[in-house]
């Protein structure tokens, strides 16, 4: 069985359903199951809700909210949140409260498997959490933990779930080991991919992975920045240093900074355990710092253009992108939030467009009469002095800026991706202000 279906859970138990596997899905968000029952999904995933609808259907995969459903589970997936607290180390208090409902409830041994991300030696708290509340109901139960780092991607969760890179076991019980091989059995036909390992390094993989993609990330920004200055363009840096094997293309791309609802949070976790063990982690602290100076460099830019003409007040901005990335609609963390406050704190009015993510920012931006949201790309940028792309989304590469231009009140755009070619967008006759290159200004705006 899995424990929270959220983004992690829903897509991994429908993977495993859809693996021949017989599924149950609890959550304690009634509302959240009542909605699946109904074949809604609370999130949107490419590809999601066919395997949800097909598995539902061949009966293999069910939703609960009663946890009594794990005294007929021999393995349970932990994949609730685990969030920052105010000090950046990790709030475990939603596994903790996990691993005391099934104390409570298991009536024979049982298998708990850490999907959620974790500091290194949480597995030696759940087993002791667990243990404490079966032994307050006079009882006895083996209960391994083990680690089971979860690596998906929001936006190609499903295929990374089906076909993952590789599969991450810490675990320090032969039997639960053997277990996890046969339940993972039908992901790795084709070739193995399980890498078995200690606790405590599963654990620390997920940290180091999300860390070293992070701090990838921040140096390219760092990069982009002296770009700017010394009159180098980052687009053919980065071009020029990921062809070479040893760095390789991947995550070399500057932009807004990174957001969404892991790297902050895992960075600040590692930071914090790292000086809990007594060392000091000036590498991932100044991965951080970097990523809050990013999140503001493109509101300032927007700042310095329009302070040329007036201020920000009474100008209108459309914002092409909202959610963290493209291909969700997770607003946790995301970059556009931070920028969309500075903008509305500096008397602009916007535009919001994403394909998928108005909802879920609906929620998170307090009603204001300075945002209207919109339906489409175009539609956003009707009447507006500036668009600032925020998020890549596939279909804003293809847009027609012709007619786009046609309907807006000025004619600049804030490329937050660096997804268009600036030579192509000044002879479309538009100043170009992006990331890491030299800013295309005609004299006359
Ligand atoms: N989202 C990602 O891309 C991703 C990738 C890898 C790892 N992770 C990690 O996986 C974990 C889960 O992340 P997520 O994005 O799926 O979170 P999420 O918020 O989307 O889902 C968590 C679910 O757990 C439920 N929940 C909370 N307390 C519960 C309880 N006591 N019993 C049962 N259900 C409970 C919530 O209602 C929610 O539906 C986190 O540790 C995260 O860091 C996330």
């Amino acid at each position: 069985m899995i424990i929270g279906t959220g983004y992690v859970g829903l897509v991994t138990g429908s993977c495993f359903a859809e693996m021949g596997h017989q599924v149950f899905c609890l959550d304690i968000d009634q509302e959240k199951i009542a909605s699946l029952e109904r074949g809604i999904l609370p999130i949107y995933e490419p590809g999601l809700q066919e395997l949800v609808d097909r598995n539902k259907k061949q009966k293999r995969l069910h939703f609960t909210t009663d946890y009594a459903i794990v005294q007929q589970a021999p393995i349970a997936f932990i994949a609730v949140p685990t969030p920052a607290s105010s000090t950046g180390r990790c709030n475990l208090s939603y596994v903790e409260s996990v691993a005391r409902k099934i104390g409570k409830e298991i009536l024979a041994p049982i298998t708990l498997v850490n999907k959620s991300t974790v500091p290194v030696g949480t597995a030696d708290s759940v087993s002791k959490w667990v243990h404490e509340e079966i032994a307050k109901r006079g009882l006895s139960f083996r209960c391994d933990v083990v680690s089971n780092p979860e690596f998906l991607k929001e936006g190609a969760a499903v295929q990374d779930c089906l076909k993952p890179d590789r599969i991450v076991i810490g675990s320090n019980a032969a039997q639960a080991t053997a277990l996890l091989r046969e339940i993972y059995a039908p992901f790795q036909i084709n070739s193995q991919r399980m890498l078995v390992m200690d606790v405590r390094s599963a654990e620390m993989t997920k940290y180091a992975a999300n860390a070293m993609l992070a701090t990838r990330i921040s140096f390219m920004n760092e990069v982009a920045r002296v770009c700017e200055e010394v009159g180098a363009n980052v687009n053919d840096v980065r071009r020029g240093i990921g062809s070479d094997a040893r760095i390789g293309p991947s995550f070399l791309y500057p932009g807004v900074g990174f957001g969404g609802s892991c790297f902050p949070k895992d960075l600040q976790a590692l930071i914090a355990t790292a000086e809990e063990a007594g060392v000091d982690p000036l590498l991932l602290k100044a991965t951080s710092q970097v990523n809050c100076l990013q999140k503001e460099r493109l509101g300032e830019k927007i700042l310095r253009y329009f302070a040329m003409k007036g201020g920000l007040a009474g100008k209108k901005i459309a914002i092409w992108g909202l959610s963290f990335k493209p291909d969700t609609d997770d607003m946790r963390d995301a970059p556009s939030l931070h920028l969309i406050q500075t903008l509305l704190a500096e008397g602009a009015s916007l535009r919001l467009f994403d394909p998928v993510a108005i909802p879920n920012a609906q929620k998170m931006l307090a009603h204001s009469p300075s945002i209207e949201w919109c339906q489409g790309a175009q539609e956003a940028a009707k009447g507006v002095d500036a668009i600032a792309l925020i998020t890549e989304w596939k279909e804003f590469r293809s847009v027609d800026f012709n007619s786009i231009s046609a309907e807006m009140r000025g004619k600049v755009l804030f490329d937050g991706r660096n997804q268009y070619s600036a030579e192509e967008m000044q002879k479309r006759g538009f100043d170009y202000i992006s990331i890491g290159q030299q800013d295309f200004v005609s004299r006359t705006s």
